[in-house]
């Protein structure tokens, strides 16, 4: 027998925290549109110059810390309530979804938040404010932050495991990616072909826009409240009607 599919699966994007003023990495006022990923975001580049990448991912620390979880996070956080199996899939590092209430959340790209030693490869949490490299203090290997950079492969569990909730659910959310970095981008393929419906949530369209079911353009703060509300008004007048 079929098991009942979990009602969501929600992928998400640098778009979701743009209105927390997490800069994007493509696009108007893109990251990758002012730096280079080859000089900043690549194991390489960590070779050839740590204390530049350091400091870039010092700057991007110190500017996250401050930014709040908005209202398209708060409705992540609200919509997985509704559904103890509800996974969200995020490529972003900022934990802002975590901020919000969610858990269940697979990084597929790392956390800011946490270092890795780079002999010994284990990981811990680090919030401080650290203008230079740290060492990881049992083994005295130096850190780097525990995030995916170009050229390095995901981990196989965390992206197993988000291939599962993407074939395991009726609808995907798809909020505020551009779509063009694999392996995330094909994670929506992937739950169309198991039958899932895609709704796209986004302030522009996308390569993933011709193939989802339903498009809502706009900023997600406003655009998932408001289509989240009119699902709960549906669920209410339907329960009301049986
Ligand atoms: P991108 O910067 O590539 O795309 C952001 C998407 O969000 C675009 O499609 C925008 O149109 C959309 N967007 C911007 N503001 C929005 C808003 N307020 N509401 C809704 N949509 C909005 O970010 P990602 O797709 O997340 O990887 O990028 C994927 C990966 O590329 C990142 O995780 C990072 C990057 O290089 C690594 O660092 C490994």
């Amino acid at each position: 027998m079929a098991s009942t599919p979990t009602p969501f699966v929600i992928l998400t994007g640098a778009g979701i925290s743009a209105d927390s003023r997490v800069p994007t990495f493509r696009g108007r006022d893109g990251f990758w549109n002012t730096y280079r990923v080859e000089e900043l975001a690549t194991p390489q580049a960590f070779n050839n110059d740590p204390d530049l990448v350091w400091s870039f991912y010092h700057w991007r620390r110190e500017r996250i810390r401050s930014c709040q979880p908005n209202p398209a996070h708060e409705t992540v956080a609200a919509i997985q309530q509704t559904h103890s199996a509800i996974t969200i899939i995020t490529q972003n590092v900022d934990g802002l979804h975590q901020a919000a209430g969610s858990v269940n959340t697979l990084e597929l790209h790392g956390s800011l938040w946490r270092m890795r030693c780079c002999i010994c490869g284990n990981r811990w949490e680090d919030r401080k404010s650290r203008t230079s490299i740290p060492s990881y203090p049992f083994c005295g290997g130096r850190a780097r932050p525990d995030v995916v950079w170009f050229g390095e492969t995901l981990d196989a569990t965390l992206l197993q495991a988000a291939v599962e909730a993407s074939i395991s659910a009726a609808c995907m959310l798809i909020i505020g990616t551009s779509g063009l970095v694999y392996p995330a981008a094909s994670l929506p393929g992937e739950a169309q072909r198991a039958g899932a419906t895609l709704i796209e949530f986004n302030r522009e369209e996308t390569t993933l826009t011709p193939g989802v079911d339903i498009h809502i353009a706009g900023r997600a703060a406003e655009t998932l409240p408001r289509w989240w509300a009119q699902q709960r008004q549906h669920q209410s007048v339907s329960l009301d009607e049986g």
